[in-house]
């Protein structure tokens, strides 16, 4: 299973790539106004940072202009998927820059459906919003599992990547669920890490160990 980072942040982006588990990046509109920097120049750092899929968001509204906003983006990297919201117009937008080779990331996924629209554009890749499900009363995996069946039955090359993912057990119950990718913010991706009887052992290990005999 791969991992990105979700996040516009440069140097969270710079830390996490250095671990050695991270894979890709996402970024939405939100993340780059949270960084208070033009989106040029932050889509640039990342791209001299990450080998890896880096997704950058689209803003436009219709087709024609979806297809020549992604075409822009796809100059910062070869490594770049223009990310496209699911609907309709964004979808006609992802039949066409998939015809051209140009990889695509639909997002703002909530729905089965909206997923089994986007793999027959030819998605690379779907972002179902797990956590904002959650945050409403359903259940934000049983989605996921869905698309997974459904992209299974009909041999849907479309990548799965759970998004709004917001703690461990979204990232273990994407694992289990055999999902692509998880995307995560820095501290639920340095969660992931952590376990306190990991820090207990260890410190046990260490204070029996002063208790051996120098030579
Ligand atoms: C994924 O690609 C999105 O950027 C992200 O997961 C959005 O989720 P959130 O805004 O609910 O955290």
């Amino acid at each position: 299973m791969k991992l990105f980072i979700d996040t516009a942040d440069v140097a969270q982006i710079k830390e996490a790539w250095s671990w050695g588990i991270v894979d890709g990046v996402t970024t939405n509109p939100s993340h780059v106004a949270k960084t208070g920097r033009p989106a040029a120049a932050v889509y640039r750092d990342i791209c001299g940072i990450v080998d890896g899929p880096i997704s950058l968001e689209t803003i436009s509204l219709t087709a024609p202009e979806i297809v020549a906003e992604g075409r822009e983006l796809t100059k910062y990297s070869r490594n770049v998927v223009v990310k496209v919201v699911n609907n309709r117009e964004g979808l006609k937008a992802v039949k066409i820059l998939s015809a051209e080779g140009i990889k695509t990331n639909v997002t703002v996924t909530f729905s089965p459906v909206q997923a089994l629209l986007a793999a027959k554009c030819g998605a690379s890749y779907i972002s179902p919003f797990v956590g904002r499900l959650d945050a409403h009363g359903h259940f934000g995996m049983d989605l996921v599992r869905q698309i997974k069946t459904i992209y299974g039955n009909y041999g849907f090359k479309t990548e799965i990547i759970v998004a709004a993912v917001r703690h461990p057990i979204h990232v273990l119950e994407s694992a289990l669920a055999g999902a692509h990718i998880g995307t995560m913010n820095f501290d639920v991706l340095k969660q992931l890490y952590e376990h306190p009887l990991t820090d207990i052992v260890t410190q046990q290990f260490l204070n029996d160990w002063k208790t051996v005999p120098k030579e």
